[in-house]
């Protein structure tokens, strides 16, 4: 067994583990996924199913990936290895998923910097109606070079950060961006409240219609609630592979997921008043808010302003979410690997522009080429959402729950007996029987078992 620990880097001050795990959670699965999935779901009754998945399956799972990163101070396969090797699958599981999520991640990242620059320049305020804007994102992801460019940017931007290091890199631009990103949010919600007509957008979202409830959207909620956490595949692992002793692991947990959550509320507040205010069904997909926003912004005063503000958000929340899905396969390379960290975020950042570039040219001049129907982009969301992620929180709360030493469970949770948790009992419940078992029903069902 290898002893990186006393080598290794630790967060400093006390937001840190909060600031730096809500940078993970809060991205472009908040703002870009989540508006587009509630309105293909049914709106306000997706709310409730999504919040319910977030509360039982999702804040247990945080805090059961929060326990092996900091009982074991390794990255995903290291600390499972180190626990017990025949769970190393799950770490594998993890640092495979966290490269293709960012296959199409870092895709949608390098379109939100287009966006964000072309609202600066003026150019994203020269058309008019919701189809002009269509052609304009249809032309834009299908041209082989201009979204490679952006990507190819993005790309390095998280390199850099990545290289920079844990404390320098990836703590320093949470505590950077991340209140950033809760300003330029609530301005943009105020603006959204305010808008005339918008009335019809907030009704749709928060009114549950449950006539649209079908086992899919079960499996849907559950797959956005996963993704939007960043849970099930060892990315918190990584993180809290680097928390201080005293980090109280439960108080994260509940604040990143309180702080997730909002931010999506929030996010459909921001653009489900805006949708409807132009009349353009809420149900239109991942273009929702690259077609749908420019166009409302556009016949607003100070439109430029509004979008470009509103793309830096995107931008900035995906930034600090694909650094976090980064250091999960470096840290892995690093540590496993035995490569210098340097040489592990290269071969991290090359292998991932290498699949993106390919993600990107699926939606254009690959189109052609399929997977089951889906372009390569559509299949690596829909593998890693919908499959990987369930199936990685499914083995990691079997794991959590029945295979893990009670006594390190208990030690890290109460940090070595010092902290109280009066719920103690539910939370292992809930790890134990209710996350199976409801995770498994929703698979079974979607396998069309019932
Ligand atoms: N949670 C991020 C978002 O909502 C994306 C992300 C980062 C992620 N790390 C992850 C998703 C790990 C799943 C697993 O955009």
């Amino acid at each position: 067994m290898h002893h990186h620990s006393h080598t290794r880097a630790t967060l400093g001050g006390k937001m840190s583990a909060v600031l730096v795990a809500a940078g993970s959670s809060v991205g472009l699965g908040n703002i870009w996924r989540f508006p587009y999935v509630a309105g293909d779901n049914g709106g306000g009754a997706f709310l409730v199913i999504y919040i319910l998945c977030v509360v039982l399956l999702g804040l247990p799972l945080m805090i059961a990936e929060f326990t092996v990163g900091r009982a074991t101070h390794r990255n995903a396969v290291g600390a499972y290895q180190a626990l017990d090797r025949r769970w190393s699958f799950l770490g594998y599981n993890g640092v495979i998923a966290a490269f293709l999520i960012l296959g199409f991640y870092f895709v949608v990242s390098g379109w939100t910097a287009e966006y964000m620059v072309h609202s600066l320049t003026g150019d994203l305020a020269r058309y008019t109606t919701a189809e002009e804007y269509s052609s304009v994102y249809e032309n834009f992801i299908r041209n082989p070079w201009r979204p490679l460019l952006y990507t190819s940017l993005f790309v390095l931007a998280t390199h850099f950060i990545i290289e920079l290091g844990v404390q320098k890199g990836i703590e320093r631009s949470a505590k950077l961006l991340m209140p950033l990103l809760f300003v330029i949010l609530i301005a943009l919600s105020i603006h959204s409240l305010l808008m005339p007509g918008g009335g019809e957008g907030l009704r749709f979202f928060f009114r549950p219609d449950f006539s649209k409830v079908t086992p899919q959207t079960f499996l849907v909620a559950l797959g956005q609630a996963f993704f939007s956490l960043s849970i099930g595949i060892g990315t918190m692992v990584t993180y809290a592979s680097y928390f201080k002793p005293e980090t109280n692991l439960r108080h994260t947990a509940l604040n990143v997921t309180i702080l997730d959550t909002l931010v999506a509320v929030l996010a459909g507040v921001v653009i489900f008043p805006a949708v409807f205010s132009v009349g353009i069904a809420p149900t239109s997909g991942p273009s929702l808010v690259f077609i749908t926003l420019p166009s409302i912004f556009n016949g607003m005063p100070l439109s430029m302003v509004w979008s470009s503000v509103f793309f830096l958000l995107l931008v900035v929340a995906a930034l600090t979410s694909t650094i976090s899905l980064h250091e999960v396969v470096t840290a892995y390379l690093h540590e496993e690997w035995h490569m210098s960290r340097r040489a592990a975020a290269w071969t991290t950042t090359l292998a991932t522009l290498a699949l993106a570039a390919v993600a990107s040219l699926s939606l254009g001049v690959l189109d052609g080429w399929t997977i089951c129907g889906l372009t390569l982009f559509d299949s690596l969301d829909y593998l890693t959402a919908n499959i990987l992620l369930p199936v990685g929180g499914l083995f990691t709360c079997l794991f959590v729950g029945w295979r893990l030493d009670r006594k390190v469970l208990k030690e890290q949770i109460t940090n070595h007996g010092e902290l109280k948790f009066r719920i103690y009992g539910v939370f292992i419940f809930l790890l134990r029987y209710i996350c199976p078992a409801v995770l498994l029903l929703i698979f079974l069902d979607n396998l069309g078992l019932f």
